[in-house]
């Protein structure tokens, strides 16, 4: 098993991507943590993960009000002693376009997808110091990486995540903390559509068979895919990489 005896914090884990992650990451015999604002979903995960022979707690937690996030990792620290895998997963599309941008609307976006991710890393590296080192791992997407017209805000914290990932390879690696990202690309999960009408004109099949005719290998990335990269990094067989941030999206970036 690539992560026996591995304890696993993942954000945004009672849904879409990060729901995989936790299921893939049980099955390969880590103790993972389910962080999520959502409980009655985020025991659904749980009970799923037990039901098939693995360990899972969840802990809820708005990872926007960081007292309580801090109040939380210390509650994991204390339970655990330790924590070798932090997959920075939750994040939200946040607004669209430019013009109708409110200030709370930017605020929101940036602290999901930016903010909280480099909190719970704060958060939480007392335990993995505790534990020796350990992986980081946090999604970007494909939209940190390249223009997001009709995502601006959402490209811009993502982006900003991108080289987060980067800093913290470097500033963390006297500990034997790898850092790094994960870009999807459009991902069938709950949230897929809220990306695919964006556009001006909003017409769901239109944007989806666009969007689709630019994906080279012809299909959108499942949530699987991401959790099998997210694996990937959180194991040792990634010992050697920090500071990259990794597209999965079928060749969408290329
Ligand atoms: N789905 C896509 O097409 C796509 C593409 C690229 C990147 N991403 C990124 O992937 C991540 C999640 O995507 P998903 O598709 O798995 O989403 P999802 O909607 O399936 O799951 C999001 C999870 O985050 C939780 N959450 C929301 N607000 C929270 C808060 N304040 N505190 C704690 N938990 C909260 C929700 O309860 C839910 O369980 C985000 O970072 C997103 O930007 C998604």
């Amino acid at each position: 098993m690539r992560l026996e005896g591995k304890v696993a914090v993942i954000s945004g884990s009672a849904s879409g991507m990060g729901r995989a992650g936790a299921n893939l990451f049980a099955k390969e015999g880590a103790k993972v943590v389910i962080l999520d604002i959502n409980q009655e979903q985020g025991e659904i995960v749980v009970e799923e993960i037990k039901r098939n022979g693995g360990e899972a707690q969840f802990y809820k937690a708005d990872l926007l009000d960081l007292n309580a996030l801090k109040h939380v990792m210390n509650i994991i620290d204390e339970q655990y002693g330790r924590i070798d895998v932090l997959w920075n997963h939750v994040g939200t599309p946040g607004p669209s376009g430019v013009e109708n941008v409110e200030e709370k609307d930017y605020d929101f976006a940036m602290g999901l997808n930016l903010k909280s991710g480099f909190f719970t890393t704060k958060y939480a590296l007392q335990s993995m110091r505790k534990a020796g080192g350990g992986s980081i791992i946090f999604t970007s997407s494909v939209s940190g990486l390249m223009a997001s017209p009709y995502s601006v805000v959402y490209s811009a914290a993502k982006g900003g995540v991108v080289n987060l990932v980067r800093s913290l390879a470097v500033h963390l690696s006297k500990d034997k903390i790898r850092v790094n990202g994960i870009c999807p690309g459009i991902t069938e999960t709950p949230m897929m559509e809220q990306f695919l009408t964006r556009s001006e004109d909003d017409d769901l099949d239109k944007n989806m068979q666009y969007i689709l005719s630019r994906y080279p290998l012809g299909r959108f990335a499942r949530a699987d895919d991401i959790a099998n990269a997210a694996l990937f990094l959180a194991s040792e067989e990634s010992g050697f990489i920090s500071g990259v941030n990794l597209p999965v999206d079928g060749g969408y970036t290329a």
